[in-house]
């Protein structure tokens, strides 16, 4: 008899139970060669022996294996490997106690997609700089929950388990474009929206149904790094135009858009990411004004627009663009939290329908119940009233971040303090080195980007995003400190110029 009990390697420690691993080990040996076909099995009782198990596993498993037709049963002589099966080259059998290997490698080349900067997460919370990121400790899961309940009560909740609309559910795209009628003035019906799987998804649809290799694209000399990515992986050229207080440079767009034609500009208005600045109106006007004159599109990732401390937020500029030259996109991710994977594009129907099955290719559909949960909190008021709250929170950390900063570090951080939006785009001194003061402040505990995502600025740009949302009043003393300490830490580590 073959030496099962080294081919079937079993551990009782899994989850896995015996009878699948007895299976798969057997199916394993077939596929390997090792169990060629017209092999007769041991018997249950003889292969139950062999491997210290309950007879009744082993039939078990000879049951699943015949039932998937890996063998068969021959009356009164026993089980079998069927002769039509097709021969493998048999392998050398496993080292006693070897488990066979998962390939590491594929077989075939192929090449990988994207490359992106490292993402900055830890695996336990840590106190971290993070990008911007909402403190998901506020998110209002009570309210979404009940929501939840009330939509799983319905007769009608089956609905929300069966394939729906890949634009997303009805519903939400009518409380939608209310709302974002009543507050960014975009006017809208429920046709000009599809939902998607947080803005990011929205930024890729829109890049693959509008670039080509070589199409050029517009962006700050610094900008969103994934929307720079989804560019990129189109083939798309980046053409960059300088970033001031006042956001993007549109005459450096104006001088590009005449010496070559342009497909796309991707502008970040309300708060440019990763500078924080607002693009001022005059400047709004003006784009738009370009787009229509020399036949681009404009991608608005208005991506924090519910968050404004100073004043009314600035209407969107798709609320002004009579031309259809705006695709808008907006996130729920940083209203509620990341992971609930909901933003949306808004545009002229015929663009959101071909996004829409373009959509399909990758993703069906989103989440119909979570969807409809969504809505209801649209309905009921709750999502405003978390808004409301989070604004106030944000508003205070914010201001204690930058106090905390002129108080602990003067001199070694330039900033403005931020008119809206959940982070400080800090500049630090030349002399601090931000890759040396990233790792210092990780050696303490604190994660701090250094600056990798924010390419294509100025040389020497030296600067990163510090999220002070998700951080409270003693977080974002402690992060402080730590960052102080951090840059003392370089300071004393420079070599002295002799004197
Ligand atoms: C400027 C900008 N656009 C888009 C996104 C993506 O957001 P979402 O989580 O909705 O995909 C982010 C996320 O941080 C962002 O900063």
């Amino acid at each position: 008899m073959l030496p099962f009990q080294t081919m079937l390697l079993l551990d009782r420690t899994l989850e896995q139970p015996l009878y699948r691993q007895v299976a798969g080990g057997l199916l394993g040996a077939l596929q390997r060669g090792l169990l060629a076909p017209g092999t007769r099995l041991p018997g249950s009782r003889a292969l139950a022996q062999q491997l210290g198990l309950n007879r009744q596993t082993v039939i078990v498993a000879y049951d699943e294996l015949v039932a998937q037709g890996w063998l068969e049963s021959v009356p009164r002589r026993g089980l079998f490997v069927p002769r039509n099966l097709p021969q493998a080259a048999p392998q050398p059998l496993l080292a006693a106690g070897a488990r066979p290997a998962y390939p590491a490698r594929t077989a075939f080349a192929f090449e990988s997609a994207v490359e992106l900067p490292p993402l900055l997460l830890s695996a336990r919370p840590a106190l971290a700089f993070n990008d911007g990121f909402p403190d998901v400790r506020l998110a209002p899961l009570e309210a979404l929950t009940r929501a939840y309940r009330t939509i799983a009560r319905r007769p009608s909740a089956a609905r929300y388990l069966r394939y729906g609309s890949p634009q997303g559910a009805a519903h939400l795209r009518a409380v939608l474009a209310d709302d974002l009628r009543a507050s960014r003035g975009l006017a809208i019906g429920p046709d000009n929206v599809l939902i998607t799987r947080g803005s990011q998804q929205a930024i890729f649809l829109t890049a693959h149904l509008l670039l080509r290799p070589g199409d050029a694209v517009i962006v700050g000399e610094t900008n969103y790094f994934a929307a720079n990515a989804a560019f990129r992986h189109q083939g798309a050229h980046l053409l960059t135009v300088p970033v001031d207080a006042h956001g993007l440079d549109v005459e450096a767009v104006e001088r590009l858009c005449q010496q070559r034609p342009v497909r796309l500009l991707y502008v970040t208005p309300h708060h440019h990411h990763p500078t924080t600045v607002t693009l001022r109106a005059d400047r709004r006007l003006q784009l738009l004004r370009l787009a229509a004159a020399h036949g681009f599109a404009i991608l608005e990732d208005d991506y924090d627009f519910d968050f404004h401390y100073a004043s009314s937020p600035i209407l969107p500029l798709a609320s002004a663009d009579s031309h259809g030259s705006v695709i808008y996109v907006g996130s729920l991710g940083k209203s509620l939290a990341p992971a609930l994977r909901a933003g949306y594009l808004v545009a002229p129907p015929d663009l959101v329908r071909a996004a829409t099955e373009l959509r399909r290719l990758l993703d069906r559909q989103g989440d119909s119940l979570l969807e409809e949960a969504l809505a209801e909190l649209y309905r009921s008021g709750e999502l405003h009233r978390h808004l409301r709250k989070a604004r106030r929170i944000y508003e205070g950390r914010r201001d204690v971040l930058c106090a905390l900063l002129h108080e602990h570090l003067p001199g070694a951080v330039h900033f403005e303090k931020p008119r809206g939006g959940l982070a400080v785009w800090a500049r630090f001194a030349p002399q601090i080195a931000l890759k040396a003061l990233a790792q210092a402040c990780q050696r303490r505990g604190l994660l701090l980007s250094d600056g990798t995502y924010y390419e294509g600025g100025q040389p020497n740009q030296n600067a990163a995003r510090l999220g002070f949302a998700s951080l409270n009043e003693t977080e974002l003393s402690e992060a402080v400190t730590i960052l102080a300490a951090s840059v003392q830490d370089l300071q004393a580590s420079r070599p002295q110029l002799p004197g």
